[in-house]
């Protein structure tokens, strides 16, 4: 069912002690009163932590990343069933960082999907388009080209465990945040594509997520709108009190 979510994606920042604090700070620090899940993404080496660290609290643990293969030598990578087995029950895939500085494609990103539901992992699905694609006026269909490719293969059931995370590249990490008007646009854009590949129930029932530049300042007017469901937050989401704050506005 369609709920709020704000996720904190803490990419590659935090060490191991960094991470307890941040941690400490937020159980202190965000609101009790929300509706919204709260998720945070911290690196794979402080996973275990993180979930040991957060049990008795609402908070959820999220990976950035896995593997599509069950096992095998992939040396450096970390399977599904590992994360199952500490604890972690949500996956980011389809991140732009990993699309872009990864090589992953649609392809590659939907065997990741298969083998993250088969583990009945939660999947986080990024995509966007990025600034040129939005310059030449091409951002709608490369947006609908990646929910095709990466997610068209599902079926109906199966989108019970996917929350989707619309992105625009030009907007992660640049200051720069699409207008509530332009992230409106597409994810109303997003569930209309999914009504078309399923119905008009199951698109009204997935979590659309934005992200990009979300801050305490930009985040209430973004969240107001009907087909945001909350954030991924990246920069935002390493200060407690700028997290909390988003989190307050949800
Ligand atoms: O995963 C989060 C996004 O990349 C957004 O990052 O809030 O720093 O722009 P940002």
């Amino acid at each position: 069912m369609r709920q709020k979510i704000v996720a904190g994606n803490w990419k590659m920042h935090k060490n191991a002690e960094e991470t307890e604090d941040l941690l400490n700070d937020l159980i202190d620090k965000l609101p009790n009163d929300v509706e919204a899940h709260i998720i945070v993404a911290p690196t794979f080496v402080n996973l275990a932590s993180a979930v040991d660290h957060l049990e008795f609290t609402n908070i959820g643990v999220a990976a950035q990343n896995m593997h599509q293969a069950e096992s095998g030598a992939f040396t450096g990578e970390i399977s599904a069933d590992m994360l199952k087995s500490i604890g972690v029950g949500i996956v980011i895939l389809g991140h732009s960082e990993r699309r872009a500085y990864f090589h992953e494609t649609d392809a590659l990103l939907a065997e990741k999907v298969n083998t993250a539901l088969k583990h009945e992992l939660q999947v986080i699905f990024c995509f966007g388009e990025e600034l040129k694609d939005r310059q030449s006026g091409n951002h709608f269909n490369i947006v609908e080209n990646q929910l095709k490719d990466g997610l068209f293969h599902l079926e109906a059931k199966d989108w019970e465990s996917i929350v989707l995370a619309y992105e625009p590249v030009w907007a992660i990490g640049t200051g720069e945040t699409a207008s509530p008007e332009q992230a409106q646009e597409m994810h109303k854009f997003i569930r209309e594509t999914i009504t078309s590949k399923y119905n008009a129930t199951l698109a009204e029932d997935v979590s659309i997520l934005y992200g990009g530049s979300v801050k305490p300042d930009n985040a209430k007017e973004i969240f107001s709108k009907p087909d945001v469901d909350g954030g991924l937050i990246g920069g935002a989401a390493l200060k407690a009190t700028d997290f909390a704050a988003i989190v307050a506005a949800i």
